[in-house]
């Protein structure tokens, strides 16, 4: 490195979200590039865990005076905002929870990067924001959790000056994802032979590779350093080979090299089963790398 580039200050990170799936591929994407990396959590065995690189862990038991000291201390030049509460259906106790983790937190960064003078927000959406169609029309009450949280955004944007991404997610998959979703079932029935039951396996899906997703992160990172971006804006991250549910089962079997017992129909769809995606505007200068071939054969091998 020469001594120019020695003395220039890295990009500072504040995340939130970083014990979780994205969030923690997003740490290791962002100190690869160079950032210092600062993290808001909450305290848990996973704040001990965090990467030694990480410069400062800022602790968040729900308190406003909390993320204003974490965006005081770190000093962010960009905020990655990914820390939600995912619930596919609800119940009246998991209300509270669910505002608290997507409306309030979310508020309290906000707030927190209004009184610095804090300008780029990379906040992250759903697709599930847009239920059969291009308007808003929430698939569930996480969805409209989301959208509460995109309009307080709009009024701090509008007010601030503050510049931010929304990057509206789809579906995810890579190594080390903890969740006991659908490619979980998936490979393990591979190693166990065991039957799936499952619906038609019609529903459109579209799955993106972690490590893509986490350079929308950084891409829209770099988007953001225009001042005269318009703001606040949304991004969908599409993978790109949308795909029913049958056809991700047949390219998985294809990179494991075996098939899959799976009875299609055997179950019925969820409510507001999303059949049909979303389309919503890429963004500018991105594009995912990894194939789902390449991406299910790198998880095979894993397994
Ligand atoms: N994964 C996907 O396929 C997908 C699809 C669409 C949208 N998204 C969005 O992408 C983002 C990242 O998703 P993910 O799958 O990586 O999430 P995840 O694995 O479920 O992790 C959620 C993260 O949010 C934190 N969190 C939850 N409630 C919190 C609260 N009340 N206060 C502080 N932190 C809280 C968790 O911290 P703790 O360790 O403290 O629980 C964890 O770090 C989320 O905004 C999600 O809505 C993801």
């Amino acid at each position: 490195m020469s001594e120019a580039q020695s003395s220039v200050a890295p990009p500072r990170a504040l995340v939130t979200g970083s014990t979780g799936f994205i969030g923690s591929h997003l740490l290791r994407h962002l100190h690869e590039a160079g950032w210092e990396v600062h993290v808001v959590m909450r305290p848990n065995a996973e704040a001990a865990a965090q990467p030694s690189y990480v410069a400062g862990v800022h602790p968040y038991t729900g308190a406003t005076s909390q993320i204003i000291e974490a965006v005081e201390r770190s000093k962010p030049d960009t905020v990655f905002h990914l820390a939600s509460l995912f619930l596919a259906a609800h119940t009246p106790g998991q209300i509270l929870p669910l505002v608290e983790a997507n409306v309030l937190l979310g508020t309290q960064l906000l707030e927190a990067m209004m009184l610095s003078g804090t300008k780029m927000l990379v906040n992250t959406g759903t697709s599930w924001q847009y239920f059969h169609g291009e308007q808003y029309r929430p698939v569930n009450l996480y969805a409209a959790t989301k959208q509460a949280f995109d309009d307080i955004l709009a009024y701090y944007a509008d007010t601030t000056g503050m510049r931010a991404i929304t990057l509206a997610l789809f579906d995810s998959y890579g190594p080390g994802d903890p969740r006991k979703k659908l490619l979980r079932l998936l490979l393990d029935s591979l190693r166990t032979g065991e039957t799936l039951l499952m619906s038609g396996g019609e529903q459109q899906l579209d799955l993106v590779h972690v490590d893509d997703i986490c350079s929308a992160f950084l891409r829209a990172a770099t988007l953001l350093k225009n001042p005269e971006l318009p703001s606040p804006l949304t991004y969908a991250v599409s993978g790109g080979e949308r795909m029913s549910l049958q056809d991700v089962v047949k390219v998985l079997e294809r990179a494991a090299g075996k098939s899959l017992g799976v009875k299609w129909g055997a179950r019925p769809y969820r409510q507001r089963e999303v059949m049909d995606l979303w389309k919503g505007p890429a963004m500018p200068g991105w594009k995912p790398q990894t194939t789902l071939a390449q991406g299910f054969r790198a998880l095979v091998e894993q397994e």
